[in-house]
């Protein structure tokens, strides 16, 4: 049987997942390591390259995870999504603390920013087709203020405009790599209020980051779906794609998933069985993919882990219990959504 990397190579298209170092790394767990290796033609480190990570401690990066990473997609022929330069999560204690306690000011805290910048792009250079250079840097109707407008730490301490410094900064140390900017809920337009809408907001910066200049290649739409909230439409998703790509930027589908509420009869073991949550997941999984193939300019479909074993839906959304969000079930077996994507390669 091909895999879904050789099928998406027919189409021009990077088929991908989000690798977790641990599973890969765990001697129990071969299964893991062999689909993670076979089944993508792209792979995504789903934590080992944030900063936290990176450099736990002032001034020492540890660079063993990240590189044992971007080694396993080189020794597998996989593309690599280098995920995430600037992002207001999983940053470093003394960095956040820092800007709290005073003891790292304004001017010092865009200075740090450029240099790991600089330095985690010039490491890596050559070896990442895309980057998530700005992650998730814009609110949600239901923030407050409900406008939607820049949030979090960055742009709190720094002003919105580390935005486009963020990608001036990433162009000079790999010219390159794609850069591109990476959201969750942008699949469609009008998809909330549409005074309110945000994947109209994250068009409209990108437009505006183009006017002047701003080296930016892409949008990331992340694609956390649930079934909770009803099918996504092709159509819909395909316009909003065009509209991006219309601007001579390409897109990428960065982190699918799509779960399901664990009440209602629905059950971590259950995922072979005819249920109607895993048939609207699968059809979610495949509404994006089917949008992507019909864009040229979308270039990566890239699953946020692929199967409920190593998933971080269980772990992050847990009142009420959520999970089944993958393509394969917990022993590895490929569910319907997996079949669903499958089909349309
Ligand atoms: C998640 C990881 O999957 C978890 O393991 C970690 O604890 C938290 O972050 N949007 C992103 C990803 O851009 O980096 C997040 O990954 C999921 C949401």
């Amino acid at each position: 049987a091909q895999s879904l990397g050789a099928l998406g190579q027919r189409h021009g298209l990077h088929i991908g997942t989000a690798v977790d170092m641990d599973a890969l790394a765990d001697p129990a767990d071969p299964r893991y390591r062999e689909l993670a290796a076979s089944e993508f033609s792209s792979v995504t480190a789903e934590n080992v390259m944030k900063w936290e990570s990176l450099e736990p401690t002032r001034g020492s990066y540890d660079w063993g995870p990240a590189d044992a990473f971007v080694d396993f997609a080189r020794r597998n022929d996989q593309r690599v999504r280098g995920h995430v330069l600037v992002w207001h999560n999983q940053l470093p204690g003394w960095l956040t603390s820092g800007v709290a306690d005073g003891s790292i000011s304004r001017e010092e805290l865009r200075e740090l920013l450029r240099e790991h910048i600089t330095t985690v792009v010039s490491r890596y250079r050559g070896r990442i087709w895309q980057w998530d250079v700005v992650n998730e840097a814009v609110s949600d109707p239901w923030d407050t203020p409900s406008t939607l407008h820049y949030k979090g730490f960055w742009a709190q301490h720094l002003g919105p405009g580390y935005i486009a410094d963020a990608f001036r900064w990433a162009r000079a140390a790999d010219p390159k790599a794609l850069l591109f900017y990476n959201d969750y809920n942008i699949e469609a337009f009008g998809s909330g209020d549409p005074a309110n809408d945000k994947t109209q907001f994250v068009y409209d910066m990108a437009k505006r980051l183009l006017a002047e200049g701003v080296p930016i290649d892409g949008v990331g739409s992340q694609g956390h779906l649930g079934t909770q909230y009803g099918n996504f439409d092709t159509f819909q998703v395909a316009a909003a794609l065009k509209r991006f790509s219309a601007l001579g930027l390409a897109t990428a589908f960065t982190e699918v998933d799509v779960r399901s509420r664990l009440t209602e009869g629905v059950q971590a073991g259950d995922s072979e069985e005819i249920n109607p949550r895993l048939q609207a997941s699968a059809s979610n999984f495949s509404v994006l993919l089917k949008a992507c193939l019909a864009d040229r300019h979308c270039l990566s479909y890239t699953v946020w882990g692929f199967s409920d074993r190593h998933s971080w839906v269980p772990g992050w959304f847990d009142d009420p219990p959520e999970g089944l969000a993958t393509l394969y079930d917990e022993q590895y077996r490929p569910k319907r959504a997996y079949q669903e994507v499958k089909a349309d390669l």
